[in-house]
């Protein structure tokens, strides 16, 4: 046994080499035949003795477990992301902000690369951990599959914890191999290389991400200092050393001329390197200077993306027409030649509303230069003048809705027109798409096509429609395209959909301004709907990320008793209208109101009030009677003077982090 323990440990040794090398360092030693063989022999002698069968084994590379689902996982720092820079000024403005705190720094610029984030753990030198970036505070444990990517060392001779993250990718040469394989299967073709690289790390089958090739490129140490790292140009070579792929075209700039060198260089570069990349990062060197230039709620000040200008195509519209979202707003979209942008076949753009088309002054048959704005959304930028046909067709804004045919109107000091007739089907039908969609309530099956065509037969013209459409279940199995089965599918997963939370409930309701984040913090504050009929707009905008707009548009909705009368059949017909805040509820935090203010040392605001609100409590954002806590920091001014006029409860930082403990 002694001596078959030895060949393991001897081919895994070799074939982590000979991986590196050919992975990370482009440098192979020994033939893909000669690779072929030993990892077989490691396959077969796993097989027959278990026991021997280590978490870092080289065979872990080839895949095979297959997941039902990805775990979540708690970040223990939070995942950032960078604030962007678009050009050399606001680079300048940057480089300025940082000297006025610091003096004069040392930068490293590196590749942006168009990938996903991701994070992973290594204990006592084996990868433990890799995890998805998520919404920054959870991701998703995608540790399995981060096993079978090549260039990610499964152990390191390191053997104190830590925590790197980088960027995993897809180069352009394995898009088009991938890209290849799916046509060939008849399968939708990937959009980007990003889009595959985010799509493979999500599949549940490992065996499928081991044969995507992707890579992960190293760009950030967690915690430097507790490895005795002093610098982030120290923090790449550290990881280079321990045998991660970090980007060879990072550089040391001592200051911000020479940055602008490098993104100057870079950008001429950009279509020779094997991969995408959508800017240049800059970091500042020193890392001890990191909390002195400090951080925002989302970003470090001490770094900045500077993201490449998005691709311009030209092409022709053919034609404008209007489209009628589920608040009313009428969006004329240009009808266009279609043309690849950014990856990806366009042939409509937004043209946003009527005071950007005159004062552009687009017309039908222009040729025009589009883009993709945001990197999503195609806009039509501007009109290429010296194109312009002797047929071009001035534009005339629509005065009646192209779907309903009533009066549109555009309130003074707003930009849109909007359809304010409640009953126009294109606001119905919007609205219930929105409703069912993935993000808000997730009905499995009633999509855009389904919800067009049983509105149209009247068997859906409303919400409460969507949950007695089970009345109709004889009438729907004798439509064309539909069984048995996909009805009781459909019927299943509109039942299984009443269970939802509050937060995906009430971004459904489609209300003007209420997003996903803004639901989720109203959902989280107010726990049950029927409170926000008589909830007040003062009441609303006490609560930290609710300003006076969103206050207006949720009180509006609220007081309708038009919508008031359809929650409560809603209710009655079973759908959860009440917030279970689902992780970690403690005693000592359930429904109690706490305000943060003062700098926090231990925790980032967004933390502290992430684990107030996992725990079971609410963050105001003012001090008032209904106030349990307020937790001060440094420097806490009027907040804690009033609370302590007030006779609320007022604790420190860390007597805030005794109670998190007890
Ligand atoms: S640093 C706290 N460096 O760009 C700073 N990010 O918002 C963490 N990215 O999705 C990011 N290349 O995954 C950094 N060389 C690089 C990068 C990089 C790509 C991605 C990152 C994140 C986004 C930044």
């Amino acid at each position: 046994m002694e001596k078959i323990k030895n060949r393991v440990k001897e081919i895994s040794e070799l074939l982590n080499k000979y991986n590196h090398e050919y992975h990370v360092l482009d440098m192979p030693s020994v033939s893909d035949q000669e690779y072929d063989a030993l990892l077989h022999e490691l396959i077969h002698l796993e097989e027959q003795y278990p026991v021997l069968k280590k978490n870092d084994s080289p065979t872990q590379r080839v895949g095979g477990v297959i997941l039902d689902k990805f775990n979540k996982v708690k970040h223990d720092v939070p995942m950032m992301s960078l604030s962007n820079a678009f050009n050399d000024e606001e680079l300048r403005e940057f480089d300025e902000k940082i000297k006025k705190v610091v003096g004069p720094v040392t930068y490293v610029a590196e590749l942006k690369i168009d990938g996903l984030a991701g994070s992973l753990k290594y204990q006592d030198g084996v990868l433990v951990q890799a995890a998805t970036r998520g919404n920054a505070l959870i991701g998703e444990d995608i540790t399995t599959n981060a096993k079978t990517i090549k260039s990610i060392p499964l152990n390191v001779d390191y053997k104190e914890d830590f925590e790197v993250r980088g960027e995993i990718y897809m180069s352009k040469k394995s898009f088009i191999k991938a890209n290849k394989e799916r046509a060939n299967n008849n399968e939708q073709l990937f959009m980007n290389p990003r889009n595959a690289a985010a799509g493979s790390v999500r599949q549940l089958d490992s065996k499928v991400v081991s044969k995507r090739n992707l890579d992960m490129f190293i760009y950030l140490m967690i915690k430097p200092e507790l490895h005795n790292i002093k610098s982030h140009s120290d923090a790449l070579q550290f990881a280079k050393n321990n045998g991660f792929m970090t980007n060879p075209h990072t550089m040391i700039c001592n200051n911000i001329d020479d940055v602008i060198n490098y993104i100057e260089k870079m950008t001429k570069l950009r279509d020779s390197f094997e991969y995408d990349i959508d800017g240049i990062v800059i970091k500042v060197d020193d890392i001890s200077l990191y909390e002195k230039i400090g951080y925002t709620a989302k970003s470090p000040k001490w770094a900045i993306a500077y993201k490449f200008p998005a691709e311009e195509v030209i092409t022709k519209i053919n034609s404008i027409t209007f489209q009628v979202g589920r608040t009313g707003q009428i969006t004329p979209v240009a009808n266009l030649n279609p043309v690849i942008v950014q990856g990806s076949t366009v042939s409509r753009a937004t043209l946003h509303n009527e005071d950007y088309i005159n004062e552009r002054d687009i017309r039908i048959n222009d040729y025009v230069i589009i883009r993709k704005a945001g990197d999503i959304i195609p806009e039509v930028v501007k009109v290429v003048e010296d194109r312009r046909l002797v047929d071009s067709v001035k534009f005339k804004m629509i005065s009646k809705c192209p779907v309903c045919d009533e009066s549109i109107i555009r309130k003074t000091g707003e930009a849109d027109h909007y359809c304010v007739n409640p009953e126009c089907d294109a606001k119905k039908t919007e609205g219930l798409i929105h409703f069912a969609s993935r993000k808000a309530m997730n009905i499995d099956g009633l999509g855009e096509r389904i919800i067009e065509l049983f509105y149209n037969d009247g068997f859906m013209k409303s919400i409460v429609d969507i949950y007695n459409i089970k009345e109709h279940k004889e009438e729907l199995m004798l439509k064309e395209g539909f069984g048995v089965k996909s009805i009781n599918k459909l019927l299943q997963s509109i039942e299984d959909s009443k269970q939802n939370n509050l937060d995906k409930f009430l971004f459904g309701l489609g209300i003007r301004h209420v997003g996903e984040k803004v639901a989720k913090v109203i959902a989280s504050n107010f726990t049950y709907i029927k409170e926000l009929y008589t909830v007040s707009v003062d009441e609303l905008i006490s609560i930290d990320e609710i300003g006076e707009v969103i206050a207006k548009s949720i009180t509006e909705y609220f007081n309708d008793p038009v919508n008031q009368n359809m929650i409560n059949s809603l209710e009655d017909l079973g759908l959860n209208l009440k917030y279970e805040s689902n992780v970690n509820v403690k005693e000592e935090f359930a429904g109690k109101t706490f305000v943060l203010t003062g700098k926090l040392e231990i925790y980032k605001r967004d933390e502290a009030k992430t684990m107030i609100e996992d725990m079971g409590g609410k963050v105001a954002g003012s001090v008032s009677k209904k106030t349990d806590f307020v937790v001060y920091g440094a420097d806490a001014g009027s907040k804690l003077k009033k609370a302590n006029e007030l006779g609320v409860k007022v604790i420190s930082e860390s007597e805030f982090v005794d109670l998190i403990k007890r």
